[in-house]
């Protein structure tokens, strides 16, 4: 009964719970919108809502931190906080900053209390060790969870209407080759507002979360692989060490409850021309492998992305792997995020740009966007008058500026204009350019401003 539902779309984090999975031998506490959470997808794993919290007639350390902070007014948003602030005192690196519990609650709005009091009973309760029922009770949680760990299938209804959980690639791939009109869902971060906001009915669905071996990060010398479940939370800190422009990009994904959810596979095969990670993993070369049945195939992942919600994928096919090539000595990698708010916010467009480096000359370039069309897709005049540029001489970049015009027709829609999107394009060209000339970030970047005017403090 704590736990409340606000907009019902994953935005406002009232409806924060928290689920607990065995990962290296113990238990690890993540945020989840409840909301948008089908109750399959709690399989396996240890729910903790609001009121598990207080044991034996007292608060929790982060229920009694918001009582001393006075983090609460009309409370309808406490219950979530709480919940963000439980598994942040689980989760958090110590000491904690102030920054670190800020990012750890983007995903949670409150309308009257104020961030401050909020953000002070966080730094107040989670920078120590745990030391709460459930670190208590640690071992016994493990065992219980690694118990229901079984490796079995999951199939809840008949051939009609279904709720299955395949429990290996094999056995998804042929379920799906029998069914191509079920509904994949991996962190139903999408799925889900279909369901509150689009009132679908949804009658086969088949939950991803339990395949084993998609769920894996493959790290190599020269690539990443990536599969398909694995969530923006777990790939931020293997894409943040490819560069730090993805690590900033993942930061700003969602909020920590979307990262929690929300998985890479998913991001790609869901077509969306605002997604995030599409053009950053385009213009880094990715390539992306699909499964049928039992053959599979990989291609480039921008010949993905066909045409508006239309992408190279086949009925019952599904989407298994993402590699990624890291950046070799002599290229650099930009990526930015352009929305209306910093944090917890869809893109109005995304650019990303490698460009390989001659010396003080770009040698090649590869550019993609997002927001600047129907699909994630390459900017190939602009790569064209980018390559031979010399990085010495700005007056030369005028061309592969004036270029990005012709790459795009951008969306005009409720989140900007395609007049604002064309201008930032064309910025970003410019930006690219000049922070790889100069090497340096911080005069071009919000954050970097922040330091500057911290220091002037
Ligand atoms: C509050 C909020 C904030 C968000 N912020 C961002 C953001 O900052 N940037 C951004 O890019 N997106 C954002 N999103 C969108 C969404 O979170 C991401 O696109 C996410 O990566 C989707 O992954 P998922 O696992 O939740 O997909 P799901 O919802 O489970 O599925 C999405 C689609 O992909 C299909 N699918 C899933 N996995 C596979 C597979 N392996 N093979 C084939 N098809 C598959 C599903 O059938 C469905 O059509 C946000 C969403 C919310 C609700
Ligand atoms: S009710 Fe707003 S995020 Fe779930
Ligand atoms: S206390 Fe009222 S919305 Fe946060």
């Amino acid at each position: 009964m704590g736990t409340k539902e606000g907009c019902a779309e994953g935005d406002c984090g009232a409806c924060t719970v928290a689920l607990g999975r065995v990962r290296g031998g113990r238990v690890h506490y993540e945020p989840v919108n409840a909301c948008i959470l089908l109750l399959g997808q709690v399989d396996g794993a240890e729910l903790v809502t609001v009121e598990d919290l207080a044991a034996g007639g007292e608060l929790h350390p982060v229920q009694s931190a918001m009582v001393d902070a006075h983090g609460s007014q009309c409370g309808f948003c406490t219950p979530g906080i709480v919940m963000s602030l439980f598994t942040l005192y689980h989760a958090s690196e110590r000491p904690l900053s102030r920054e670190a519990v800020n990012d750890a609650l983007a995903g949670n709005l409150c309308r009257c209390t104020g961030y401050r009091p909020i953000v002070d009973a966080a730094l107040q309760a989670c920078g120590e060790q745990p030391r709460d029922a459930f670190s208590t009770n640690a071992e016994h949680n493990v065992q219980g969870l690694t118990a229901l760990a079984d490796g079995q299938d999951v199939f809840i209804g008949d051939e009609t209407r279904f709720f299955a959980a395949p429990a290996s690639e094999d056995s998804l791939a042929d379920l799906y080759a029998r069914h191509p009109d079920a509904t994949l869902v991996a962190g139903c971060t999408d799925v889900g507002l279909w369901i509150t906001k689009g009132m679908a009915e949804i009658e086969k669905v088949i939950w991803l979360g339990r395949a084993a071996g998609l769920d894996v990060i493959e790290e190599a010398s020269d690539t990443l692989g990536i599969g398909a479940t694995v969530t923006h939370a777990e790939a931020h800190p293997s894409l943040a060490r490819i560069d730090p422009d993805l690590g900033e990009l993942m930061r700003r994904f969602g909020s920590w409850q979307v990262r929690a959810s929300g998985t890479v596979g998913g991001n790609i095969a869901n077509g969306s021309p605002i997604g995030d990670l599409a053009p950053a993993l385009i213009a880094l070369s990715s390539a992306l492998e699909l499964r049928h049945g039992d053959a599979t195939r990989t291609i480039p992942l921008e010949n993905f992305f066909i045409a508006y919600r239309r992408q190279d994928r086949v009925p019952g096919e599904f989407v298994r792997r993402i590699v990624v090539p890291k950046l070799k000595g002599h290229e650099v990698f930009r990526a930015y995020k352009i929305s209306k708010r910093f944090d917890e916010d869809i893109s109005a467009a995304m650019g990303a740009f490698k460009f390989t480096l001659d010396g003080r000359r770009i040698a090649e370039a590869r550019v993609a966007f997002g927001g600047m069309g129907a699909t994630p897709k390459r900017a190939l005049e602009t790569e064209q008058a980018l390559a031979g540029l010399s990085l010495d001489d700005p007056s030369s970049w005028g061309e592969a500026m004036a270029a990005i015009a012709r790459d795009y027709q951008p969306l005009d829609d409720h989140r900007s204009s395609a007049a604002y999107r064309a201008t930032v394009a064309r910025n970003l060209v410019f930006k690219a350019l000049s922070e790889t000339a100069s090497g340096e970030t911080r005069a071009t970047r919000i954050i970097g401003q922040r330091d500057a005017l911290q220091a002037a403090e």
